[in-house]
C-alpha cells in the first residue's frame, strides 16, 4: 500500500489537483461580446435566450455593443422568472410586443450597480417612452440591494452575472411586464389561479438531461469532472495494489 515509496502518494495528489483545477477553468471570452454566450455560460436563461433570438434583439444588442461607447445594461429573468408568469402570458403577446418586453429588459447605456443609486426615475428602455402609462422602469435602492418596479411588477436584483464596463448583465427574479403591454386589470371578480406556464415556457431544472442545448455545456463540465476523478481513483488503487 504505497509503503515502499510514500512520497509517491502527495505526488499523485498534487497530479490530479492539478488537472481538475485545469480543466475546471473556463476559457475566456475571445472575440467581440456576445450577450447569448454570456446568457448560455450562467445558465437557467434559456427563455430569455430565445426571446432574444426569435426578436433578433441579440443581434442588435451585439452590434450596438461593438458600436456604441454608451455600454448597455440588461437584465436577465430567469426560467423560474418565465415560469412564474400568470399561463400563457407569452403566448398573448404579437411579435411586437415580444420585441417591446424584451427591449424593456434592455438600457441604452452602462449603469455599475453603484450608479443605480444615483440614477434618476424613471429610467429609459430600449422599448421607448418612459412616460407614465407607457414603459416607465424606476430603481429603489438601499445599501447593495436593487430593486426595480414598472408599475406592474417589483423585482429584485439577485446577482451581477457580467460586467466589463461596457455591458452589465444583471439577474431579476421576476419577468419585467411593462405598464403598456400589462395594464392592471380593471377589479375583476375572475379569480384565475396562477399556473406555472408549462406552455411554451421550457423550465432547464425539470427538463430531461440532453434535452436541452443550452445546458450541455456545463453538463459537459461535470462529466468531464467525474471522468477525471474516477480515473484518478482508478489509477491510485492500481499502484497500491503495484507497489
Ligand atoms: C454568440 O454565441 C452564440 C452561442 O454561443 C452563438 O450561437 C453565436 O453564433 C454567437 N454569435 C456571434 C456573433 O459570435
Ligand atoms: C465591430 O466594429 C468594427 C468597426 O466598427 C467592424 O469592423 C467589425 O466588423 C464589427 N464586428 C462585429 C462583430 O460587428
Ligand atoms: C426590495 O424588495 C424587497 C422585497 O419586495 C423588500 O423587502 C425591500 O425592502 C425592497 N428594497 C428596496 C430598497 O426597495
Ligand atoms: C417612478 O418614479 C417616478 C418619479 O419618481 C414616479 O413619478 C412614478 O410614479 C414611479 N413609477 C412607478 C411605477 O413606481
Amino acid at each position: 500500500m504505497l509503503k515502499q515509496f510514500p512520497s509517491l502518494f502527495p505526488l499523485l495528489i498534487i497530479f490530479f489537483l492539478h488537472c481538475a483545477t485545469t480543466f475546471a477553468q473556463s476559457p475566456p471570452p475571445s472575440g467581440p461580446t456576445n450577450i447569448t454566450a454570456i446568457l448560455q455560460k450562467a445558465g437557467q436563461f434559456t427563455t430569455l435566450i430565445k426571446l432574444l433570438k426569435s426578436t433578433q434583439l441579440a443581434d442588435q444588442i451585439n452590434t450596438q455593443l461593438n458600436n456604441s461607447n454608451q455600454g448597455i445594461t440588461v437584465f436577465a429573468p430567469t426560467d423560474n422568472a418565465f415560469s412564474n408568469l400568470r399561463a400563457g402570458t407569452l403566448n398573448s403577446l404579437t411579435d411586437q410586443q415580444k420585441v417591446q418586453l424584451v427591449q424593456f429588459h434592455v438600457l441604452p447605456s452602462f449603469l455599475s450597480m453603484s450608479q443605480f443609486q444615483t440614477a434618476s426615475n424613471p429610467l429609459s428602455t430600449q422599448a421607448g417612452n418612459s412616460n407614465s402609462g407607457q414603459f416607465p422602469l424606476n430603481v429603489t435602492t438601499s445599501g447593495n440591494q436593487v430593486n426595480i418596479t414598472t408599475g406592474v411588477v417589483s423585482a429584485t436584483v439577485a446577482n451581477t452575472i457580467y460586467t466589463d464596463n461596457q455591458l452589465a448583465v444583471y439577474q431579476v427574479d421576476k419577468v419585467l411586464l411593462p405598464l403598456e403591454l400589462f395594464k392592471p386589470a380593471s377589479p375583476s371578480p375572475a379569480p384565475t389561479p396562477l399556473k406555472p406556464e408549462k406552455d411554451d415556457v421550457p423550465s432547464a431544472s425539470h427538463a430531461p438531461a440532453g434535452s436541452s442545448a443550452d445546458s450541455s455545456g456545463a453538463m459537459g463540465l461535470i462529466h468531464y469532472k467525474v471522468t477525471l476523478v474516477t480515473f484518478g481513483v482508478a489509477v491510485i488503487a492500481a499502484l497500491s495494489l503495484w507497489l
